[in-house]
């Protein structure tokens, strides 16, 4: 590439968490302001009703797999999906107290303690393959469902890890769906979002997968990050209770007006990049009405994506008032039987690490021909308080 000058840094920069700095190359997946995101230069609008395997396998290698590869793919995650019996027992040793996020975070360091391999490609494919158990023993023991069943190797990715949630009383076949769409529509968002890029900084010292997925998933705990998702349904949740499901555009604009004058937040809209609805929350909003849209909190869901923007576009200050992925994924989620928001930024982790240890894996072994990219190690100036 030339010495071109692609962005000038000027002290209005600092402070800004590095929005629009450049500071590498991302081969999986990039997020256009207006179009939304694309795996592998493919728009997620065209890749979103295949099989997990498919778009994972299309994240790893760069191109879609022909049959044989792709039964080859899915051969190898079977072969490795099955959590040995010491994970298990030490996962649920473990205190239930807290954040089921803290518990997923350490589950991923118990891995890597007790399987990892030290090699980032080798270990990118097994912790791709033992997520879906791994979550699912995560979440069936913080929320007391009792013992995970084992995988089921003639069930696909996510058909698995629903058959493997022992979530009371819902449609196995409705939830590994729900779980499909909402699990291939998470696994990358750009090289920048922060818990892609915390990860790869972990990595940049050399710590394993493990250890760099781990503090990646610390990054997605926060509330400005993934655990927006569970924060937005108890918004919407909130809306409902307070103006009924027969209410109409008009109420919940008074509402979202009389929050912003009482400085409460709204949330599920804006992103740091995007500046038009979120592709992936469109998807979510067509399945939603094509499905479920009987359910009164779809039909929330639906009017505040109406009134939000109406309200938002009127500050200035605003530069994104469209929604985001977090505005319906909740909803759906509860509409298709699975009402537990506080595992929701968990089922954003089972996803998102895919992403996450698909970059490690380009940036340890394949960036700058080979030889990694360097320590991550930016500059702060000084300045005495
Ligand atoms: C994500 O999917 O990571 C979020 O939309 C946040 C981001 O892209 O920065």
């Amino acid at each position: 590439m030339s010495e071109e000058i692609l962005f000038e840094i000027t002290k209005n920069n600092l402070e800004t968490g590095m929005r629009g700095y450049p500071v590498g190359f991302c081969p999986t997946s990039f997020v256009d302001p207006q179009k939304g995101l694309f795996y592998r230069g493919e728009p997620i609008s065209e890749l979103y009703t295949q099989s997990p395997e498919q778009v994972i396998f299309l994240l790893l290698n760069g191109h879609e797999p022909s049959d044989i590869e792709l039964a080859e793919f899915k051969k190898n995650l079977g072969e490795r999906s099955q959590l040995s019996q010491a994970v298990t027992k030490h996962i649920q040793a473990m205190p239930r107290a807290g954040h089921p996020m803290k518990l997923f975070c350490s589950s991923l360091l118990l891995l890597g303690m007790l399987e990892g391999r030290g090699d980032y490609k080798e270990d990118c494919m097994s912790v791709i393959a033992k997520l879906p158990m791994l979550v699912a023993t995560v979440i069936n023991y913080h929320a007391g469902w009792g013992e995970t069943p084992k995988p089921d190797t003639d069930l696909g990715y996510m058909e698995n890890f629903a058959h493997m949630l022992n979530v009371p009383s819902v449609s196995k076949e409705q939830l590994a769906e729900v779980m499909r769409l909402f699990n291939v529509l998470h696994y990358d968002h750009g090289g920048g979002n922060l818990s892609t890029f915390v990860g790869k900084a972990v990595a940049s010292g050399l710590e394993d997968m493990y250890g760099s997925l781990c503090s990646a998933m610390c990054g997605l705990a926060g509330p400005r990050h993934g655990k927006a998702n569970q924060d937005c349904l108890v918004f919407v949740k909130e809306v409902l209770d307070s103006v009924g499901e027969n209410a109409s555009v008009a109420d919940v604009e008074k509402l979202i007006r009389d929050r912003l004058s009482n400085k409460q937040l709204i949330f599920g809209f804006g992103h740091a990049v995007l500046r038009a609805e979120d592709a992936r929350a469109t998807i979510f909003y067509d399945y939603s009405k094509e499905h479920f849209s009987d359910h009164p909190l779809v039909k929330i869901a639906l009017l505040l994506r109406e009134a939000g923007p109406k309200v938002l576009k009127e500050n200035p200050k605003i530069s994104n008032p469209y929604p985001n992925v977090d505005a319906m994924s909740g909803t759906l989620l509860t509409a298709a039987g699975f009402g537990f928001p506080e595992y929701y930024t968990v089922l954003f982790g089972l996803s998102r690490c895919v992403g996450i240890a698909t970059q490690i894996v380009y940036e340890r072994t394949q960036a700058r021909d080979g030889k990694g990219t360097p320590i991550v190690r930016p500059k702060y100036i000084y300045r005495p308080m």
